[in-house]
């Protein structure tokens, strides 16, 4: 199984402006259902280590570690002191999943793809896990969505696999889309012949279509990748030629160059997600990932 999880934490955050100017929008809380009152990112990173991930690169702009990084040092001892049982556990849960975060930089804010790019020298040639800390992951069953992920990479072999949830056809428009052949009759994983970043419902019509989806409905990625190495020749070649999308490099075009050579897999989940990369959908994401929604 890949042992490396890369978690991008320098992009701008534009879409949770203005509180996003004090606070680092994947430290924003989040309550988990039994009560806990935690950051975005710790519980993306307790996603990570629960499916089996031993070393965490944390890709940070300029001058931001320290701002992320306060996370994972010990609280002040009179603070300390006066912590519950259950929160000095927690503290010290966080202490030691601070041991496996080496800290990457992002020098300039090219996109989503040089971001990527940016931490190729740590990754080396292991495949690695890819996780965005715009949503929140829930599993049906035991093994985390992060889990079942490395673990149809492992049953598939050598290609990379990225997590795909139905969407309805009037939000394609916001997430990476794609489109392939099932690989098996329980529709769970398909070989990717198209992935386009955020279509716009008419194209995704006539291209995106899938077999024995419901009508307008569309597969669609929701931060979660396991990729292979061959993912930083392409993103490589992509930046040497200055090839850029909306201004930026895009990691969905080295995807989808990927998905036009056979070399991409899509994988169904077995669990749903909460967006809290908006605003609004982040405070539904709130409620229902707490459970006040049931
Ligand atoms: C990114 C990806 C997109 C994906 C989305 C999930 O977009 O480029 O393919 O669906 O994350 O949140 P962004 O949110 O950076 O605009």
């Amino acid at each position: 199984l890949p042992r490396k999880a890369l978690i991008p934490l320098a992009g701008l955050g534009t879409r949770m402006f203005p509180a996003s100017k004090a606070v680092k929008k994947e430290l924003f809380p989040v309550i988990t259902p039994d009560g806990r009152c935690c950051s975005l990112l710790q519980r993306l990173l307790e996603e990570a280590c629960s499916a089996g991930i031993e070393q965490l690169g944390l890709i940070v702009r300029p001058g931001d570690e320290s701002t992320f990084s306060a996370l994972f040092e010990p609280v002040q001892p009179e603070i300390h002191q006066r912590l519950s049982d259950a929160a000095k556990t927690e503290e010290a849960a966080l202490m030691r999943m601070g041991k496996k975060i080496t800290w990457l930089t992002q020098e300039v804010q090219e996109g989503f793809g040089h971001a990527i790019y940016c931490a190729r020298e740590w990754v080396g040639e292991e495949p690695f896990l890819l996780m965005l800390s715009d949503h929140i992951y829930v599993t049906n069953g035991n093994r985390s969505c992060a889990g079942q992920l490395l673990d149809a990479f492992q049953r598939h072999g050598e290609k990379s696999i990225i997590s795909l949830y139905p969407v309805q056809g009037e939000r394609v428009c916001h997430y990476g889309t794609g489109a392939g052949t099932w690989l098996d009759n329980d529709l769970q994983t398909l070989e990717l012949t198209q992935f386009v970043e955020k279509p716009d419902l008419a194209y995704a019509r006539q291209h995106l279509q899938m077999q024995n989806l419901q009508e307008d409905t569309f597969l669609c990625v929701y931060g979660q990748y396991v990729l292979t190495a061959e993912i930083f020749a392409i993103l490589a070649e992509q930046i040497a030629a200055n090839q850029r999308q909306r201004g930026e490099f895009q990691l969905t075009s080295a995807l989808a160059e990927l998905s036009t050579n056979g070399r991409l897999l899509g994988f169904q989940v077995e669990g749903k997600h909460y967006d809290t990369g908006q605003p609004l959908a982040y405070a539904r994401s709130l409620a229902g990932f707490a459970g006040l929604l049931n």
